[in-house]
């Protein structure tokens, strides 16, 4: 029998700083990082890049079906490549989000994407990060984690990321669009973001980033003992 390399899940809303968790334990456990919604937001890029009707189901199952998708570490920082393109700061605009957000609901993407998330399994283990990781992709794994944030500071957060990006945003306007993605990754029929009762919660709206560190790698060492 094969033995599955351990994934640790993490899932959550936008901003509540999956990402920031996600770099921080695979520095510290050596682990393979996927970022699920970095796939997400590659096959919007790809769409609006391609001006692809995403009414024509047949259209986007192809262009999900070949995607290229790797995450590089440089620097201290995440890189997602797609085939040799660095595409890190493109897929972080706001038009890109959005549409990440909508065709996320789509159950025919959720199911292309299922193989490729998947594939990102390997040894010595994988930290994953999105919505539906505990869920959906990998349900097996007892390593799961819910890091929650209020939505004042997941939008602050998500501000000053763009801001690193050179991305112009305003805080309210982008207060009122994570409301709605908020809405809309919660409330799809397929895979929406929820909790359940095998997670360990954490909210990090008053807790600095290297202390959900700790209480994230101390659940994952006791567990693994
Ligand atoms: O985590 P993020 O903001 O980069 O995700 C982009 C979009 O993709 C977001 O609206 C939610 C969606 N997503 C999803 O539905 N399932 C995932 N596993 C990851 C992201």
């Amino acid at each position: 029998m094969m033995i599955c390399a351990p994934v640790i899940t993490i899932d959550g809303p936008s901003g509540s700083g999956k990402g920031t968790l996600c770099q921080a334990m695979s520095q510290e456990l050596k682990w393979n990082i996927l970022d699920s919604g970095a796939i997400y937001r590659i096959l919007a890029l790809l769409i609006l890049h391609y001006q692809v009707d995403i009414s024509s189901e047949k259209a986007i199952i192809s262009l999900a079906s070949n995607l290229d998708v790797w995450f590089l570490f440089q620097n201290g920082d995440l890189k997602v490549m797609l085939k040799r393109v660095d595409i890190s700061v493109k897929i972080r605009s706001q038009i890109v989000s959005d549409l990440a957000s909508r065709i996320a609901a789509l159950p025919c993407v959720r199911g292309i994407l299922l193989n490729l998330q998947r594939s990102f399994r390997k040894w010595p283990g994988l930290i994953a990060d999105g919505r539906d990781m505990g869920t959906v992709v990998f349900p097996d794994t007892p390593l799961k984690i819910f890091l929650d944030a209020n939505l004042e500071a997941r939008t602050y957060r998500r501000m000053l990321q763009l801001h690193k990006n050179g991305v112009n945003a305003n805080f309210n306007e982008l207060l009122f669009q994570m409301k709605e993605r908020d809405e809309r990754d919660c409330n799809r029929s397929v895979a929406p973001l929820m909790l359940k009762d095998d997670v360990l919660i954490i909210n990090s709206t008053y807790i600095p980033a290297q202390k959900v560190t700790e209480i994230a790698l101390d659940y994952v060492r006791k567990k693994l003992i």
